[in-house]
């Protein structure tokens, strides 16, 4: 880990500097500080230094008179935090083990979520306009999400599809593959773009165990690759015991058996910071449901009526709720850019949370916005405060 510090330049820089550059690089080794440089900038990597080793470095080089040379050792110089280790100057870490004696906390010595840590979202978080709220829309949530301002929306709960309705007839394609995740990725850019600076996402995923595609394994390299935090992972165990022994494998053999999975995960990731402020009015949770609910594994039956629904890969109601419960407050913006028949956006309302759900499918919205009116039809069955 090293501090960074960038000189932006107006022109190129030349052949003398980056002569300058490597004579840095050549005195300091490689843990103490790092030069690197692009067509007019040259970026610090700052760990360790002796400082006065640096400011002696003019007068024992022939670059003395260089500009470069010199704004390099001032923007160092600058540098006002840094702790003192020996003759060098520490810049990063420094203050790491004092906290640790003053508070005892090994998980600040082991550096939480290290590789979340240098994002570049903005804390500042916006108001989601009234137009697009508690609404079920019918689109392509590639398109759709991007009149959603960013940091905008409190949590994402959702299921991708196994397909983008690609023409492909078969998935053994391996470009079918590529396909799918690019389109996938694109989405879930931008749903880590409207999400609140301490907003959530939820992803329910079924690994593709049959065709030995880690799906939860891919998406979750997605999400570390653009710096959300991982906050965990839920076991949701469906008891499904359904599949047959030897559908895929080998039977009583080393050949090839075929493992089983009676559960799916649901992959946690937050957006800048593991903490989401809320008013303490607008939390619903009960202390038994909370001491059930953190224990990250989950005994939910799968949905029994998605023929009645009409869709073949539905959630429990259940799931969603507990998500909601555990993991919002009363009156946030829950979001579900693959709403299939709106189980997300149904529990939401019954939750008191506000809604927006996306599908593609006008028949799912269809029946989406019904479950939404069957609910304010039904007010009374389920509305617990006047
Ligand atoms: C696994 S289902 C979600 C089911 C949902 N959780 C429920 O309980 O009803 C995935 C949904 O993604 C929708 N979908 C596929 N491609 C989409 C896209 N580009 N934009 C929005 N929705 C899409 C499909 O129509 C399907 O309903």
């Amino acid at each position: 880990m090293y501090k960074e510090i960038t000189l932006e330049y107006n022109s190129d820089l030349d052949d003398m500097d980056f002569s300058v550059v490597r004579l840095l690089n050549k005195s300091f080794a490689e843990h103490e500080m790092r030069l690197k440089y692009e067509k007019n900038k040259i970026i610090i990597l700052l760990r360790e230094i002796d400082i006065k080793k640096l400011k002696d470095l003019p007068s024992f080089s022939p670059y003395a008179d260089k500009k470069i040379l010199q704004d390099v050792i001032n923007a160092i110089e600058k540098i006002k935090s840094y702790g003192i280790k020996g003759n060098k100057r520490n810049y990063v870490d420094y203050n790491k083990e004092r906290k640790v004696k003053d508070r005892g906390e090994k998980e600040i010595s082991r550096e939480q979520y290290y590789y979340a840590k240098c994002h570049n979202f903005s804390s500042k978080n916006n108001i989601c306009p009234e137009e697009h709220i508690n609404k079920i829309i019918v689109g392509d949530s590639e398109f759709i999400l991007k009149n959603i301002p960013e940091n905008s929306i409190d949590l994402i709960v959702t299921s991708p599809p196994y397909n983008f309705g690609l023409e492909y007839e078969s998935n053994e394609d391996a470009h079918y593959w590529e396909t799918y995740f690019d389109k996938l990725f694109k989405i879930l850019e931008e749903c880590i773009r409207v999400l609140k600076y301490g907003g959530r996402i939820f992803i329910n995923i079924q690994p593709l165990f049959s065709d030995y595609i880690p799906t939860h394994h891919i998406i979750s390299n997605f999400f570390l690759s653009k710096k959300m935090i991982w906050k965990g992972e839920i076991l949701w165990e469906k008891n499904n015991y359904n599949c047959k022994y030897t559908a895929w494998g080998s039977w009583k053999s080393p050949s090839n058996p075929y493992l089983k999975y009676t559960w799916e995960f649901i992959e946690i990731f937050c957006k800048g910071d593991l903490k989401k402020t809320g008013n303490n009015k607008d939390i619903d949770i009960s202390s038994d449901e909370f001491k059930k609910w953190v224990v990250a594994k989950w005994s939910i039956a799968p949905e029994r009526n998605m023929k009645d629904y009409g869709h073949p890969a539905m959630f429990p109601e259940e799931l969603v709720e507990r998500i909601l419960k555990l993991f919002s407050y009363k009156n946030d913006i829950v979001l579900d850019p693959f709403n299939g028949v709106g189980t997300t956006t149904v529990v939401a309302k019954r939750l008191k949370r506000k809604y927006i759900g996306i599908d593609i499918s006008p028949d799912y919205c269809n029946v989406a916005q019904k479950r939404i009116d069957d609910l304010d039809a039904n007010k009374g069955l389920f509305v617990d405060e006047p």
